[in-house]
């Protein structure tokens, strides 16, 4: 029931107000956000932390005073949302140019409403109609909060919003955070840092178009230095917008530390007409006492229930082929056929075919755009090897990029204006490709048509959708010069307008996300699509740590990750089958190796390592994740561990790079077991050493360990254990 503002005083859900105070409180299970209404009607920040008792109540905040002539109070006190104006020289969530020149912002509260988990509060400018109503929603069983900004025009004129963010999060005053991010480049995306945060602004961002690879916007903060995975305060959140995007961190010379969050703000601008509004992109964010792998194993568990296309209940990833390692663009129907008839004798479930298959695609210079099977290539369509791979007792998946253009394409030699470009300035090409400017009405139908078409007229199951240059000369000059800068919202809204048609009208369809590898991941576009593509970068070894940043934010049953060749591409480094399997089963498994090439036994391996690996398939891509043993800093170890969401299946895998001076592997002490449980141990691959006991219980797996008879260098072991009954 919405309960209206001023007077109410509780609700029966999670979020509360109390009308003598003025103080709302969001619980979940093990959160507690509060903030309330001070007297000069500012949103003042009180408390985000564990959950606090339920009788437990806040007085009325009041503001904070200033420092001297300075910082005038407006500074000092931490607000949920504010409007740059009144002396404000922290960042502001909202800025705007109204058109007789003026750029004074102050937003008070006017008035709140509440409707189950949710919340809306709207604030008004003091003088003039721009209202910004804040939504929050809070999950019950993360305590993760949803917090999006929507700005209106009720002012009669036209204005132009300059920087627009989600929501700023107000973090306890204190010197001793540590911040984690993740940077990257294509083929080695999801690098992990950290850093101490000081006095100042650390700005993570990307002003590339999507997403990129350069920065994830997701972020945790980490109080003391406590360097434990499993201990400590972290407040974590993650962006939820595939375009230009910006997440400042910043510390006050108070010490506090606020983080804001939503649309980059460069090059941005945005002209709301009278009576229109502009919704920023939803910023999530969670706290836990469980260190950074509590806040990950939060997150995994928030984007399953919450995000994820098809949640609660998302559908497991089937076992995949891709064809690109294998064939690159010489992709015909005989060749794809037999590949398919290789990958279904180990085991595979879904076969997919990357880029050549369309236009007159023969290498990266041509055919984007013309979303039609190549004559030469496919003579009668893609029909017969559409039945082929059924028939076979998988499902197909097609590669398709369908927001970029070669110049040497019909599309761009009849609609040359349809790219992102300034008029009379160069078209800069990257991998000799354009980028459509979705955000024009026409380009969006034809992109939605082509794609809606090739999924009625073919019984494809899935697209791997990629997406490989970043934007240059951001221009759209048909929109005229005042509304050009809209592109960057518009582009976004239209691509996820476009996926979520798609899935409407062809829901048995599967997406997965890919730009490059990693280039365009986040809490939105995961909206819309089942899976990932992690990275291009498959030698197994980079992957440890590849796959260690990526689950930081983001599930590890989201996270593709092929078996290729051997030495492979990007190192030359030579392993077994075996390693790279193990590598590739602590995701979403698929196989991108060249299948002609493989021997016999190489057969009889991979079969039973597919079949091993859908033996634990759910506990990995389900289970809560443990990072036992970093990969990262040139460590020579690493180990993983999932625990099953009904804790009856554990697995474990753990890899070697080089074994010095006879030191043995390291115990593995296990996490999240029952310890009164017994718990059997059956090694999938690798031996265990000797005396290790079959069956114990959790407290020894967690306390006296394991201990693997791992030596050599590129080695790799599997274990689960199983909770018996
Ligand atoms: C990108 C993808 C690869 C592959 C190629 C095809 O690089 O990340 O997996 O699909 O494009 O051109």
């Amino acid at each position: 029931m919405a309960m209206a503002a001023h007077g109410a005083s509780a609700s029966n859900g999670p979020v509360h107000y109390d009308a003598q105070t003025h103080v709302f409180r969001i619980d979940a299970k093990g959160v507690s956000y509060v903030f309330g209404v001070n007297p000069n009607g500012q949103l003042q920040s009180i408390y985000w932390g564990s959950r606090l008792g339920f009788t437990d109540s806040f007085p009325q905040p009041h503001a904070l005073p200033g420092w001297a002539a300075f910082d005038p109070s407006v500074n000092t006190t931490p607000q949920e949302f504010t409007g740059w104006g009144g002396g404000l020289y922290t960042t502001p969530d909202l800025k705007i140019t109204f058109p007789d020149g003026n750029r004074d912002l102050v937003l008070h509260y006017v008035s709140h409403q509440i409707d189950g988990d949710r919340l809306t509060v709207t604030m008004q400018d003091i003088e003039r109609k721009v209202f910004v109503v804040l939504d929050y929603k809070i999950d019950e069983a993360t305590g993760i909060l949803r917090r999006s900004a929507t700005i209106e025009n009720r002012t009669g004129k036209p204005f132009t919003i300059e920087q627009s963010f989600a929501a700023t999060w107000n973090l306890p005053a204190a010197g001793d955070y540590h911040l984690y991010d993740l940077t990257g480049r294509w083929t080695g995306e999801w690098d992990l840092q950290q850093q101490a945060l000081h006095p100042g602004k650390i700005v993570l961002e990307s002003r590339r178009g999507p997403t990129s690879h350069a920065n994830n916007p997701w972020f945790a903060i980490e109080r003391g230095a406590s360097a434990d995975q499993d201990q400590g305060q972290v407040w974590f959140g993650a962006l939820g917008w595939s375009g230009n995007w910006q997440i400042a961190v910043e510390q006050t010379q108070a010490r506090q530390v606020r983080v804001t969050g939503g649309f980059n703000p460069f090059d941005f601008g945005y002209v709301l007409a009278p009576g229109e509004s502009l919704k920023t992109p939803y910023f999530y964010a969670g706290y836990t006492r469980n260190g950074v792998g509590g806040a990950s194993r939060l997150l995994h568990r928030f984007e399953i229930a919450e995000i994820l296309p098809h949640h609660p209940h998302p559908g497991l990833r089937p076992v995949v082929y891709d064809s690109w390692e294998a064939t690159g663009f010489q992709v015909n129907e005989a060749g794809q056929e037999a590949l398919a008839e290789k990958a279904a004798s180990i085991g595979v479930e879904r076969f997919i075919m990357d880029d050549g298959w369309f236009g007159q695609r023969k290498d990266d210079h041509a055919g984007l755009g013309d979303w039609y099977p190549n004559p030469q290539k496919f003579p009668h369509g893609l029909g017969p090897l559409i039945a082929k791979v059924h028939s076979l007792g998988m499902s197909f998946g097609l590669w398709v990029e369908p927001e970029m253009v070669n110049p040497n394409s019909d599309l761009y030699r009849k609609h040359p204006d349809w790219v992102l470009h300034f008029n009379g300035r160069p078209r800069s090409q990257e991998r000799n490709q354009l980028v459509l400017n979705l955000a024009r009405p026409d380009v969006k139908a034809y992109v939605f048509h082509t794609l809606d078409s090739l999924l009625t007229n073919n019984r494809i199951d899935f697209l791997k959708w990629d997406y490989n240059r970043n934007w240059s000369e951001p221009g759209w000059p048909s929109a005229g010069a005042d509304h050009e800068k809209e592109v960057y919202v518009k582009y976004t809204r239209n691509l996820y307008s476009i996926l979520q048609e798609l899935r409407a009208r062809h829901p048995h369809v599967e997406i997965e996300d890919c730009s490059g590898g990693g280039g365009r991941v986040d809490l939105g576009i995961l909206r819309y699509t089942d899976e990932v593509w992690t990275s291009d970068n498959t030698d197994p070894f980079d992957r440890l740590s590849i796959q260690n940043g990526f689950t930081y934010a983001y599930s590890p049953g989201v996270m593709m990750a092929w078996v290729t060749d051997s030495p492979n591409w990007v190192n030359q480094r030579v392993t077994s089958l075996t390693y790279r399997f193990l590598s590739s089963m602590q995701g979403a498994l698929g196989i991108g190796a060249n299948l002609n090439q493989w021997t016999p036994q190489e057969f009889v391996q991979a079969r039973t390592l597919v079949a091993q690996y859908k033996s634990i398939r759910a506990t990995v891509q389900r289970g809560a994740l443990y990072r036992l043993i970093s990969p990262l800093h040139g460590s020579e170890h690493s180990a993983t561990e999932y625990v099953a969401p009904d804790g009856k299946q554990v697995a474990v895998f753990a890899f070697l790079h080089s074994s010095q001076m006879g030191y043995p592997y390291p115990e593995l002490y296990l996490r999240g077991l029952e310890p009164g449980a017994t718990y059997r141990l059956h090694m999938l691959d690798g031996k265990a050493a000797p005396e290790t006991p079959s069956n114990a219980s959790g407290a020894y797996w967690t306390n006296v360990g394991i201990q693997l008879a791992l030596r050599g260098d590129f080695q790799a072991a599997a274990f689960t254990l199983e909770r018996e009954p």
